[in-house]
């Protein structure tokens, strides 16, 4: 049986190495699958709202980045939330049953309060954020959710309010699982999170030449300094990426960093070639499909046709449900 699987990321930036390991790996997993990934363009809004950036224009790119990490649209359905309004309609309904301390707990909330004070998050909107993920999710009676693990909190939001909804309502959805990646978070250049508000990313829309001038500069174990000093490659961001990539060469390269026989230059070169090889045919697909963004609208539209089909036809059951 063919599983119902529902994903999305949001257009706040070009996508990056983390997106293409934490995300879009894992939903090609399930390309054999009844796949549904959205650009969810609505949730951006809740933080990108003073028009920091251009959200339209984003989503293109983004589309271009799902297509060119293998993302057959032939396969999957690739849509765009806003484009669908009954995500917005059931979201709305779901918050009327949703008690606002079940969000006020939510740690990516109150995390991103913290961390990001500069952006203006005490919006009803940034609170109900998972609200709305909760309905692009249980519009589609998604069986599975691929996500990272930042993301689990609001799968299991989304699992009690369809529990909610049910024991109030009658049995209307179903209960997602979460599939998690299996690559964790990975750094970026500076050694923290890679992540697009950090400026430490490597976008798949890079170059290789800019590739590797990035990984050339990128944070290693502060203590080796000069080239004869000895390394520990444990507390090095770049043997965190060896990890990933370099799976062949990795007790050469940690034995070389503990001995000093090998340079953090030459460390580098090595990962490089590894990124650059699984970076380098997303790139040239991006320049390809970069000058043909008819044929990306062309199939966004498709589906979100395919995508509305099965919107309307919950929502209507939700209505019914609900008795409006
Ligand atoms: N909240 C997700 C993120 O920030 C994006 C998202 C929106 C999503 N709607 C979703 C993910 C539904 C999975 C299912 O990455
Ligand atoms: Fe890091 Fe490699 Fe340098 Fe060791 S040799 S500190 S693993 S970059």
């Amino acid at each position: 049986m063919k599983k119902r699987v529902l994903s999305g990321m949001r257009p706040t930036s070009k996508l990056h190495l983390g997106n293409y390991l934490g995300a879009l790996e894992n939903w090609k997993r399930f390309e054999a699958n009844d796949c549904f990934y959205m650009i969810a363009d609505m949730h951006a809004l809740t933080t990108e709202h003073a028009g920091r950036t251009d959200i339209k224009e984003t989503v293109t790119e983004v589309a271009i980045d799902y297509l060119a990490s293998g993302i057959d649209p032939n396969k999957v359905t690739l849509f765009v939330q806003s484009a669908v309004k009954e995500h917005m309609e059931l979201g709305w309904i779901l918050a009327t049953i949703t008690p606002i301390p079940w969000l006020e707990r939510n740690p990516t909330y109150k995390e991103l309060l913290q961390t990001q004070p500069e952006k203006e998050l005490n919006t009803l909107g940034f609170l109900g954020y998972p609200v709305l993920q909760s309905a692009d999710i249980l519009l589609y009676n998604a069986d599975v959710v691929p996500v990272g693990e930042d993301q689990l909190p609001h799968i299991e939001l989304t699992r009690e309010i369809a529990r909610r909804f049910n024991h109030i309502f009658g049995n209307v959805f179903k209960e997602p699982e979460a599939a998690l990646t299996k690559t964790p978070r990975i750094p970026g250049t500076d050694g923290r999170k890679m992540s697009k508000s950090f400026n430490n990313a490597i976008f798949l829309a890079d170059s290789p030449e800019v590739v590797a001038q990035k990984l050339k500069k990128m944070v290693t174990d502060p203590a080796r300094k000069r080239r004869e000093d000895k390394g520990n490659p444990e507390i090095c961001p770049v043997y965190t990426l060896h990890q990933r990539f370099s799976p062949a060469e990795l007790s050469k390269v940690a034995h070389g960093c503990r001995t000093a026989e090998i340079g953090c230059i030459e460390c580098k070169t090595i990962l490089s070639d590894h990124v650059i090889e699984l970076l380098k045919p997303i790139y040239e697909k991006r320049l390809e499909l970069s000058s043909q963004k008819k044929r990306i609208n062309e199939i966004l539209q498709a589906g979100n046709e395919k995508a509305r089909a099965v919107a309307c036809e919950t929502l209507r059951r939700v209505k019914d449900a609900v008795g409006i």
